[in-house]
């Protein structure tokens, strides 16, 4: 059982009459992962969470989260997994303590510890001052950040997270963004994180899925997924500004470069194999350019995500027949 996985999907469909939401899907997600999930809006996202939170029934597949059937086992499921939802309903005419007793009692915690717990919730959340003021009263961000609380009050070994950024300004994103590290490597929970926040995936996350109208379509760590995309990187050049000039006549010997001038001295340079990167120092420093700096661009999730979804981010080579790449390397078609 120890090395099983959590989360276990083998060809899992869900239809809403002509609408396919999840398409014969199937993942496996290990213990004290953080796994992200992507795609467009409507790619299936949040329909996979209530479906692995037993909310809907599948219309296809199998499925296993922490060994148990979503369907047939949703309460005992539900005291170990923890779900923040797109649009997590609180009692508005309930005090943001009061909400959390509630659940805490909901969802089995001991009676003695029930007071000791949603205190620690509340400092977490930095609620503790507006703690017994009615919810109804609370901005976007403080409803969220006591969504997130009422989400982890039971010390779930499972948590669903879906969008909880959304509504964050970026101190406390930065504080739930620690809160998840802390919870994964520290704790060994596991994190199901959607989001639309690439930045976000490609920094927390250990694996990412790409969904697109309900299938995989990309699955792997964030640095597999860019090293798919194909072998050129992109550097970031700095050289003095007035030799700017004899810098671009030496780029542009190497025919496989793009070498695109910014402003300031600054050179984007396209296309350029990892190998390639000494000799074409070396042929600077020839010339007596002073660099100031060279920075490899690694292809990010962005990068990925972009080329996965036929459209441009303005990195040059990095995009050309990404998704085919990807997809080639998945086997699928
Ligand atoms: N209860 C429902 N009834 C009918 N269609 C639904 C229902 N729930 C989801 N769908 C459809 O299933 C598809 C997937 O929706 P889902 O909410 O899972 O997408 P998502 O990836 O979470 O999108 P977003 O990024 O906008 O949150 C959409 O086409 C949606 O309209
Ligand atoms: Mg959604």
């Amino acid at each position: 059982m120890e090395n099983s996985p959590v989360i276990q999907m083998d060809g899992v469909s869900r239809r809403f009459g002509d609408v396919i939401a999840v398409d014969e899907l199937s993942i496996q997600v290990r213990a004290g992962e953080i796994f992200g999930v992507l795609g467009h809006n409507g790619a299936g996202k949040t329909t996979t969470v209530r479906l692995l939170n037993g909310v809907l029934t599948p219309t296809g597949g199998v499925m296993r989260v922490l060994g148990l059937n979503p369907i047939e086992d949703g309460p005992q499921l539900r005291r170990r997994t923890g779900v923040l939802t797109e649009t997590p309903s609180l009692d508005e005419r309930l005090s943001a303590r009061e909400n959390l007793i509630f659940f805490a009692t909901l969802y089995g915690v001991d009676t003695p510890d029930i007071a000791r717990r949603v205190g620690e919730m509340l400092e977490t959340f930095e609620l503790s001052d507006r703690a017994n003021e009615k919810v109804g009263g609370y901005s976007k961000g403080m409803k969220q950040r006591l969504a997130l609380a009422r989400s982890l009050i039971h010390r779930p070994d499972l948590l669903f997270l879906d969008e909880p950024a959304a509504a964050l300004d970026p101190v406390a994103t930065r504080q739930l963004h620690g809160l998840i590290r802390r919870l994964s490597h520290y704790e060994k929970r596991t994190i199901f994180l959607c989001t639309h926040n690439l930045d976000e995936a490609q920094r927390l996350c250990d694996r990412v899925a790409v969904l697109e109208h309900g299938r995989l379509v990309a699955i792997g760590t964030p640095a597999e997924l860019g090293r798919q995309l194909g072998s050129a990187v992109q550097l970031d050049l700095e050289v003095s500004p007035i030799h700017m000039a004899v810098a671009l006549s030496i780029l542009k010997e190497f025919p496989n470069l793009v070498a695109t001038p910014d402003q300031e001295g600054e050179i984007e340079v396209s296309g350029a194999q990892r190998e390639q990167i000494p000799a074409l120092v070396a042929a600077l420093a020839k010339a007596s350019v002073p660099i100031y700096r060279v920075a490899l661009q690694e292809p990010s999730l962005e990068d990925v995500y972009f080329a996965l979804h036929g459209a441009s981010t303005g990195r040059g080579a990095l995009h050309n027949n990404g998704r085919d790449r990807i997809l080639q390397r998945e086997g699928r078609s």
